[in-house]
């Protein structure tokens, strides 16, 4: 199929997630102007624990690579049952599920009420909500509609709102605006209406094609690159692989060593920020890799870290979207993981 076709991405897309990803800044910007519920300050924590899975989650990893720069609070993302044995009353927790029905983030919302943690919620609804309202607990109410991967504005903006409130700031509102304006320049260039000739996620979904991605990132770009990898999973349904420079020097690289009997296609996320020595180890990476398979990089755009984390966000969001149509499958749907979890649900097994 030829990505420049609207009829034939229609035919795919019935949910329109074209239509979600073009408007993805302005969720963001609505994102911002949501507020928690309670007015106030919170107290200064010891640690910012994030709770919550996949896309959820994906809003924890965004806030845990702009505040290692920034903060002298550690801010760990937890994905799994409970808590850390170290989250206690001195602790936030943000307990993050855009449905409330995720039982991973419940039972980290029980754990962390247990042992008197300051518990945050931001869902959309569900079971969560429901715990929120019961314990009075400060939350940020999201709009509903949206599979959780894509709105990964409402699962990022409100967590600054929280954390400017005990006094963390992560993200300077300049940087902010940074961010956002550039992605409405980078939504035009990477919507369906851009060809491909200039359009550079169309031009990566096509060099993916039916090869397995393997997307590297660097210190900054490597959350990116699982990003990427679970975009890729859960949009276009393709197995990919993700690491990072520079621990994949100390292991994976051996694999570019050796024969390889799949066909792969790899993806370098690079910084523009990124360190000499950091540039120095990706061109003798790609080398390596060269001869073995084709190799595309691409690269972040704007200054402050939130604009150019989100810049590669973006980029991989299209390009998971198209790899979809070129697979001839549904970008939104995702029957395997609602499957799975309704026979979680379900308990008979
Ligand atoms: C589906 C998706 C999933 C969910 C995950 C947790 O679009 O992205 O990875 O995010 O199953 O569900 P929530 O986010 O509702 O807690």
């Amino acid at each position: 199929m030829t990505l420049d076709d609207p009829a034939a991405l229609a035919r795919i897309d019935s949910h329109d997630t074209r239509g979600v990803l073009t408007d993805f800044p302005a969720q963001c910007r609505a994102a911002v102007a949501l507020a928690p519920s309670t007015s106030g300050p919170l107290p200064r924590p010891r640690a910012v624990i994030v709770a919550g899975m996949g896309g959820s989650a994906a809003g924890g990893d965004l806030l845990a690579a702009c505040a290692t720069e920034r903060l002298d609070v550690p801010v760990l993302v937890h994905r799994g049952y409970g808590l850390p044995t170290l989250a206690g009353a001195a602790d936030l927790v943000i307990v993050l599920s855009y449905s409330g029905e995720t039982v991973e983030t419940l039972s980290a919302a029980t754990t962390g009420l247990e042992r008197r943690c300051r518990v945050v919620a931001i869902t959309s609804g569900g079971r969560l909500a429901a715990l929120a309202r019961r314990h009075r607990l400060t939350s940020v109410t999201l709009p509903g509609g949206l599979m959780p991967r894509m709105a990964l504005g409402y699962l990022f903006f409100p967590m600054l709102a929280v954390l400017r409130a005990a006094d963390l700031v992560v993200v300077k509102d300049a940087e902010i605006d940074e961010a956002l304006s550039g992605l409405d320049g980078l939504t035009r260039e990477l919507a369906p209406g851009s060809p491909t000739a200039v359009n550079e996620a169309k031009r990566l979904a096509l060099a993916l094609g039916d090869r397995v991605p393997v997307i590297y990132g660097g210190p900054a770009t490597g959350p990116v690159a699982y990003r990427w990898k679970t975009d890729l999973e859960e949009n276009a349904k393709c197995l990919a692989v993700a690491g990072a420079l520079p621990e994949m020097n100390h292991n994976e690289i051996e694999v570019w060593g050796a024969r390889i009997p799949q066909a792969l296609h790899v993806v370098l996320l690079r910084d523009a920020h990124e360190d000499v020595e950091i540039s120095r180890r990706f061109t003798l990476v790609r080398e390596l890799i060269a001869r073995q398979t084709g190799v595309s990089e691409a690269w972040t755009r704007g200054t402050g870290t939130l604009a150019r984390l989100l810049s590669l966000i973006v980029l991989g969001q299209w390009t998971s979207f198209y790899l979809a149509a070129l697979r001839g499958l549904d970008p939104w749907a995702v029957p395997v993981l609602d499957s799975f979890k309704a026979q979680l649900a379900d308990g008979s097994r």
